[in-house]
């Protein structure tokens, strides 16, 4: 099937700390596996001096036909995005109803436009929109909430898999504490739910008999606490065994929603979410939490116990939850991070926004918690705990860690799957100015404060071209 030799700059962030910066390499990808076949540096530090024999001939004979492509200097390679967290049914409002709290918006905007999918038509235009929308923002793997029906939600999947995003995909589970228009019967419920688990195993990216990973993947996905009666949330804990599949759901996200939870099951570990999910089979070692900030650190410290993660989502947090999710502190108790857009609880559809909040929300938190501890507020002249590097981390190798594939995705190594963008940092009509002395280093610490979609110049997911600009 062939595949394709990059020469150029390669960047990424395998640690929380320190951009790793390849300046003049050269890397195989193989279309029939969509991995990484060769990462290494070439023998001059200016690779256009290299012609395609030259080339074959660096990469080695096998690779001849590949197609070369030379980046330009302002131009790197980095991970894809991992999106923990996008309602896929919202982005019909993402960037409204912004003024709302979180009960009234699910009420009177986000049921609403849920139900609307019941309607096929409806939701293939969206989801199309959505997905390539994402795809050209640079996210090349996403855990979508769909909507309560069976039939969008198998479509969803299929939409991921058509167009090449790697996807984790959960049927809404709700059958209490909804409108009555957007509401299932307990049967109703967990029966979708095992049908759409088998449709999405039967898919043809699914993973075949010799390993292979698949491309989309099915979650159990109970809507949050309030949602879902004992009776279903009992069979999801069942289904998820049965099927060893990963498990979602909304997690001590707002004050308004603790409170509620408290009320409902104040017999169950003092009716708080982490133990409720615990008691139901749906704290395992493949559940991620979206939110978690108002976990306490007790419970967080359950949750890493069990092997299960969490996923911040800082613009729908400083939106709606009165918190923001320490994810500096909660890493080093060593719970797994990774980060959500909410689409559209957060009103962003670029993984930018949940990377630049993340830095922003980390500049007060950690002072107002040094402080509470009585310690007084550390001096200044220190390196903030939370940077640009730390949370593209948290946006790549931290959302592959959540979602248990982080031999997969998240760095640029050889074995891995190519998830990959090509970024150039020097665009016609784009966000911020750019000089070629910037190098890669700064082209790329401007591009992930002040770039947007118009520098991804292509992205990549298991080596196939998914989206691109001319
Ligand atoms: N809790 C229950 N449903 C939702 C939802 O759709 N978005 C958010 N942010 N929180 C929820
Ligand atoms: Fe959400």
């Amino acid at each position: 099937m062939g595949g394709l030799i990059i020469l150029g700059t390669f960047v990424d962030t395998p640690t929380r700390d320190a951009i790793r910066i390849r300046e003049s390499y050269l890397c195989v990808v193989s279309l029939d596996t969509g991995k990484i076949v060769t990462l290494e540096c070439l023998p001059s530090t200016d690779w256009n001096v290299f012609s395609d024999d030259d080339v074959f001939k660096l990469a080695g004979k096998e690779f001849e036909g590949y197609k070369v492509l030379r980046l330009r200097k302002s131009q790197f390679v980095c991970p894809g995005f991992v999106d923990c967290h996008c309602h896929a049914p919202q982005y019909k409002q993402i960037g409204t109803a912004t003024d709302y709290t979180i009960f009234n918006w699910l009420n009177e905007v986000t049921f609403p436009n849920e139900a609307k999918c019941a309607d096929l038509d409806y939701a293939r235009s969206l989801y199309m929109k959505l997905v390539q929308r994402l795809l050209r923002n640079g996210t090349t793997c996403v855990q979508y909430f769909a909507t309560n029906h069976v039939p969008a939600s198998k479509l969803l999947a299929d939409i991921c898999e058509n167009m090449g995003q790697r996807a984790f995909v959960g049927k809404v589970c709700a059958d209490q504490n909804s409108r009555d228009y957007y509401v299932e019967t307990t049967q109703e419920s967990y029966e979708g739910t095992e049908e759409f688990i088998n449709y999405v195993h039967g898919m043809k990216s699914g993973r075949d008999a010799k390993g292979k990973d698949a491309l989309v993947n099915p979650v159990v996905t109970p809507r949050f606490v309030p949602t879902c009666s004992d009776a279903l949330l009992t069979k999801l804990g069942e289904l998820a065994k049965k099927h060893d599949v990963r498990v979602q759901s909304h997690a001590s996200e707002t004050v308004d929603q603790v409170l509620r939870v408290r009320k409902l099951h104040p017999d169950i570990g003092g009716g708080r979410d982490t133990a409720i999910f615990k008691h139901f089979g749906l704290l395992t070692d493949k559940t991620l939490f979206a939110h978690g900030t108002h976990l306490r650190d007790a419970e967080v410290d359950e949750i890493v116990r069990a092997g299960a993660s969490v996923s911040s989502c800082p613009i729908a947090n400083l939106m709606h939850s009165q918190a923001v999710l320490p994810v500096k502190r909660f890493h080093d108790r060593g719970l797994k991070i990774g980060l959500g857009t909410d689409i559209a609880g957060g009103y962003f559809a670029s993984m930018l926004g949940p990377i630049r909040n993340a830095v922003i929300q980390n500049r007060t938190e950690e002072f107002v918690a040094v402080d509470r501890e009585g310690e007084g507020w550390p001096t200044a002249g220190v390196k903030w705990p939370v940077d640009f590097k730390y949370a593209f981390h948290v946006a790549t190798v931290g959302g592959a860690e959540a979602l248990g594939i982080q031999d997969l995705v998240g760095t640029l190594d050889i074995g891995k799957s190519f998830d990959a963008l090509i970024v150039d940092a020097d665009r016609p009509d784009q966000a911020f100015d750019y000089w070629a002395e910037d190098g890669a280093r700064f082209g790329f610490e401007k591009w992930v404060n002040m770039g947007d979609d118009r520098n991804v110049v292509s992205t990549f997911v298991n080596g196939r071209l998914v989206a691109s600009r001319p």
